[in-house]
């Protein structure tokens, strides 16, 4: 989907595309793929390295191979072991794409549970990146009112950082949030309208397979007006 929004608008080799919630490095893939310039921010660390391995390991990919046997050989044979000592190890590494590609398997593999785990093993503090994490802030209302208010920061930011005529691409979908619908669709348009975009394209996407709060989402495609 991310390489044909990047072709619908436009982007060629020598481009550069700016993904402000870069997740797990998708847009950077597709991106590198496509010899575009790629600048992306993420609030987790985690997505961070996972964006950076997706997109740097295979320039040290032969450093990687050559070092497989000798790091699993200090993995004690289980896929739930906990041993601290491995990034002692990992450490020892100087080239850093190596190491992080080894840091990040290791998480994948070990912890078959989700990102705080991850987080925490790697000594961050889940509370203060909750605190700037968009849509996790507050509690009931105020929830939805954080949020609104993150991402109009965030919509503003776009428009302030893009070149007249060139695209924003949002993704979103009306999340359901203690049993009422929240219309973030329309919130979106409503003020990313009222910044000087204009919506060329709405594209409905339907998430198939499982989902938790969205059954669809909205593919949003903006222009900066000149
Ligand atoms: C739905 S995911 C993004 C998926 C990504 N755009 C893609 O296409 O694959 C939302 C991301 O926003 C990040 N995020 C939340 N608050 C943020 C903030 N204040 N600044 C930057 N990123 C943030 C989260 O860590 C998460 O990775």
């Amino acid at each position: 989907m991310i390489r044909a929004l990047l072709n619908i608008i436009g982007l060629k080799a020598g481009d550069t595309v700016f993904e402000p919630f870069s997740g797990s490095g998708t847009t950077a893939l597709e991106a590198q793929l496509l010899g575009i310039n790629f600048i992306g921010i993420d609030i987790s660390p985690l997505c961070v390295m996972q964006g950076k391995v997706k997109t740097k390991s295979i320039y040290v990919i032969d450093e990687i191979i050559k070092l497989k046997n000798s790091l699993i050989s200090k993995l004690k044979p289980s896929l739930f072991n906990q041993e601290k000592d491995f990034y002692k190890t990992l450490a020892g590494i100087e080239n850093e794409p190596v190491r992080d590609f080894y840091a990040l398997a290791r998480l994948l593999v070990d912890y078959v549970e989700n990102d705080a785990h991850s987080l925490e093993d790697m000594g961050y503090l889940l509370n203060e990146i909750r605190e700037n994490f968009v849509g996790v802030r507050g509690k009931g209302k105020e929830r939805v009112e954080l949020y609104n208010s993150d991402m109009k920061k965030s919509y503003s930011e776009m428009y302030r950082i893009l070149k007249p005529n060139k695209y924003a691409v949002i993704v979103i979908g009306n999340a359901t949030y203690q049993g009422e619908e929240v219309k973030t669709v329309e919130f979106t348009i409503e003020y990313m309208t009222k910044l000087g975009f204009k919506l060329e394209k709405d594209i409905l996407k339907i998430i198939f397979g499982l989902y938790n709060v969205m059954k669809k989402e909205n593919i949003l495609i903006f222009r900066k007006a000149k």
